[in-house]
């Protein structure tokens, strides 16, 4: 994978990581593949987009990995239109970057106002964990996205649900894909349920780097690198560009 560091990305990306869901690991994913493509691109050409007023990710990002662009835009009731424009300028203008990338944190929640923000993204990452209490609300907002698609005649963004807090040892799944089968969606690699993950935000960053953390690296590494072939060199395309659309698939492991 390290050899496509050379070729050129086709076109700009836009990521949303999403879901109606609080919790389920959004913005610790929007943090982690943001440091982990900058292993694999020039971190000048990674934009975070933090949507979220709690700041985690302008928080983390802005000490752990300051040469990764951030930008905070929140989009809350009091704030939503104004910013839900800009980040749809920044979404416009990134496709005029080739081989930029806008990886944009949402927070929880079901306005309709955002989700059509993030229908205009090329992907979105939806994690879950494999709980009905998550799974549930994924469904409906994963039907919510399908209707916005569907309203416009879209083939994207692609749906790339991405299994959260996966117990040790867990290669079974079966019971989301067999949930999931009617939806058009893509099961991503699956991230564990990490204890250096859990204890992400307490204490100094810096010393969150020093622990040992090598199935934190191991897992998010294993995932920046499915973004990389899936997303940014357009796998996924090539994947739905065949008549015979295969859904569900686990691409990795
Ligand atoms: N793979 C993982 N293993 C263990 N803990 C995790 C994992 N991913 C996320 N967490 C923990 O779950 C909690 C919620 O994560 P995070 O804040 O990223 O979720 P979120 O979806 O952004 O939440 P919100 O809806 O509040 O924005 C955090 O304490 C985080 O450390
Ligand atoms: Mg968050």
């Amino acid at each position: 994978m390290g050899a496509n560091k050379s070729k050129i990305l086709t076109g700009a990306k836009s990521i949303f990581v999403a879901n109606v869901k609080g919790g389920v690991g959004k913005s610790t994913l929007s943090i982690m593949l943001a440091r982990s493509l900058a292993e694999r691109m020039p971190a000048q050409n990674i934009t975070v987009i933090d949507t979220d007023l709690q700041r985690t990710a302008t928080e983390f990002l802005s000490k752990s990995n300051p040469e990764i662009n951030v930008e905070f835009l929140p989009i809350t009731p009091a704030f939503e239109n104004t910013n839900i424009s800009l980040v749809q300028q920044f979404i416009k203008q990134i496709e005029f970057r080739p081989g930029h990338v806008a990886i944009v944190d949402t927070p929880a929640g079901s306005s309709q106002r955002l989700w059509n923000l993030v229908a205009e993204g090329y992907c979105v990452l939806i994690p879950t964990t494999l709980s009905n209490a998550d799974l549930y609300p994924t469904e409906n907002f994963i039907r919510s996205m399908d209707k916005v698609k569907a309203r416009y005649n879209k083939s994207y963004p692609h749906l790339i649900v991405c299994p959260n807090k996966i117990p040790f040892g867990q290669k079974d799944f079966t019971v989301m894909a067999e949930r999931l089968k009617n939806h058009d969606v893509v099961i991503g690699p699956p991230l564990r349920d990490l204890a250096s993950v859990r204890h992400f935000y307490n204490g100094k960053i810096e010393n969150w780097e020093k622990k040992t953390n090598t199935n934190a690296q191991t897992d998010f590494k294993q995932f920046g690198s499915f973004i990389e072939k899936f997303v940014l060199y357009e796998e996924l395309d090539k994947i739905y560009s065949k008549n015979n659309i295969p859904r569900n698939v686990v691409p990795i492991r």
